[in-house]
């Protein structure tokens, strides 16, 4: 197995990338087709990277560089349930969560549709009752509070599509209240509990293995809390738990009941799972219909990425560029801006996809890398992002490439008296042109503006992205995030890496669990320096306080 850098179209791309890094991209606007050549649409997405530091020639070697990196197959070979994950030995089916209920995708040779489509039917049935009030409390009273309890691929995902899809909440959803609590710590429920009533109060405790101790900490003192509240415990697992989970058993001995489990697979990545039962909480914010809404947005960029040629194949070529920038530009930072509150969170959803995924530095065949893979992700709303970190993107020392994100159209009603906030719209979307204008202009956006003093030059050349979308709605939020899990794939295969494990994570949560010990007796077991004294100083003021 030798590595992807001995690979001649990867040397190639060495050689352009040390052209490219003398270049800027002020001065690559030569030709009059450079708009038409990099820019493409697919459904309700229209891409622009013609600010990308790149010229055709090295978009044809990264082209090339795919090929020879097999991406076609890799792509068939994913989406048709082949062993894609080696380090845990199972396909990564995502996918086949929004496979048309008359595909056929098989694991081990058994079709998983029919399991997929029984899994949307009791979603569907819980969401029915619970929005027509027939699910009721153990005192009877409709429930009115829902507090969906996860962390990581269990949170992140159905707290960001419920944030940018509430308007859309069908009238029987809206007297419906949705929570989200993730943190260990406790101060989320804390915070929460203090301001619902447990009679009418229902809780998801979602968590693909059932075992990660932030959610089950989350969820015993949600029962503890519910208890106290006077009803008995049978009726309370009965009438104000659903678990989440791809194991049945752990939830019936954590005591939810056959009814109010809902089962997903262990060929779902944790984070690649808001398309299943994990997505409960969107469905009962935008109805059952919106969150199919979304699934047929992200199985449209499924067939997209299937079927498009590489050349016009968004996940394809985003993926492409992001290689370029992180391994061969050697950029290791990217922001991701939304010009659109709605999307607040959609960097954050992004930060997991993106890192757990492909921050890795090992190829699939467990050899050390050598070459840099996926850069450090962040973001925010663009417009409030201006007024905080901007300033480095502008004129800090480093270079960053960016996502600009916004709707096209929004409050396209008049008839309701959204002209003021069109206006904000427009607004919205001058500034997400403008940043990314002087991102790669710098003082050349400007006339004379190579005159001003050095303090306020801008250097520019810092590379972007421009994603519209015709508007925000569950299916372009469905295609939009199916667009970015397939970016990510795209970087694994070009780099060799399996995203679909986690093993970076595993020692941390380890040691947490021999550390908690040591925070509870006078004679603990030893660590390093800095770690013994930290404990001991908690444990003096734990004293102190007692
Ligand atoms: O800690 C990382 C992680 O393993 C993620 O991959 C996952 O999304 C998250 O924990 C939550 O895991 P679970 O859904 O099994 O509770």
């Amino acid at each position: 197995m030798s590595y992807r850098s001995t690979l001649p179209e990867w040397q190639h791309l060495q050689a352009l990338a040390e052209r490219a890094r003398s270049r800027h991209l002020r001065d690559m606007w030569d030709s009059p087709s450079r708009v038409a050549d990099f820019s493409r649409q697919a459904g309700p997405l229209f891409m622009d990277f013609s600010k990308q530091r790149l010229d055709s020639e090295d978009m044809t070697a990264l082209l090339a560089l795919a090929r020879a990196c097999a991406l076609e197959q890799a792509v068939q070979a994913l989406m048709s349930g082949a062993v894609v994950n080696n380090t845990e030995n199972r396909p990564a089916l995502h996918t086949a969560l929004r496979a048309a209920a008359d595909e056929q995708v098989r694991v081990d040779g058994v079709d998983v549709v029919p399991a997929v489509q029984a899994s949307l039917a009791r979603m569907e049935s819980m969401v029915s009752r619970i929005h027509s009030r027939q699910w009721r409390g153990w005192s009877g009273k409709p429930i009115r509070d829902v507090v969906n309890i996860g962390v990581g691929g269990s949170d992140l995902g159905p707290f960001m599509a419920c944030n940018a899809l509430g308007e859309f909440a069908p009238a029987a959803a809206a007297e419906l209240n949705l929570h989200f609590v993730s943190s260990i710590d406790g101060t989320q429920i804390a915070d929460l509990l203090g301001s619902l009533k447990p009679e009418t109060t229902l809780f998801i405790i979602s968590s693909k293995s059932f075992t990660t101790v932030d959610t089950l900490s989350n969820a015993q003192t949600a029962l503890q809390w519910m208890c106290d509240g006077n009803g008995e415990e049978g009726l309370i697992r009965r009438h104000h738990f659903i678990g989440v989970s791809a194991s049945p058993q752990r939830m019936t001995s954590w005591g939810i009941p056959a009814a109010n489990q809902v089962e997903f697979w262990e060929w779902v990545g944790g984070r690649f799972s808001l398309w299943s039962g994990i997505g409960l909480p969107i469905a009962l914010k935008l109805g059952m219909a919106g969150f199919r809404q979304m699934l047929d947005g992200a199985q449209f960029m499924d067939r997209h990425f299937r079927e498009a040629p590489l050349a016009d194949n968004l996940p394809v070529l985003l993926g492409l560029i992001a290689v370029w920038n992180a391994t061969f530009l050697d950029i290791r930072a990217h922001a991701v801006l939304p010009y659109d509150g709605r999307l607040k969170f959609f960097p954050a959803y992004l930060t997991q996809l993106e890192m757990e995924s492909n921050g890795k530095s090992v190829s699939r065949a467990g050899l050390p890398l050598d070459y840099s893979t996926c850069p450090v992700l962040w973001g925010d709303v663009g417009p409030n992002a201006q007024h905080a970190f901007y300033q480095l993107l502008h004129q800090g020392t480093q270079a960053v490439s960016s996502d600009f994100i916004a709707p096209v159209r929004r409050y396209d009603d008049h008839l309701q008296g959204n002209g003021g906030l069109q206006l904000q719209h427009q607004l919205a979307l001058a500034n997400c042109l403008a940043q990314s204008r002087v991102l790669m202009l710098g003082d050349a956006s400007v006339e004379n503006g190579h005159e001003a003093p050095e303090f306020r030059r801008y250097r520019g050349n810092q590379p972007s992205t421009t994603l519209l979308l015709d508007q925000l709605d569950a299916y372009t939020l469905g295609a939009l995030v199916a667009l970015y899990e397939h970016k990510v794939f795209v970087m694994s295969v070009l780099w060799d890496i399996n995203p679909f494990d986690q093993w970076g994570v595993e020692l941390g949560k380890k040691i947490a669990d021999s550390t908690l010990p040591a925070l509870r007796t006078d004679n603990p077991e030893k660590f390093d320096g800095s770690t013994d004294a930290l404990l001991q100083r908690i444990r003096a003021a734990g004293k102190e306080a007692s």
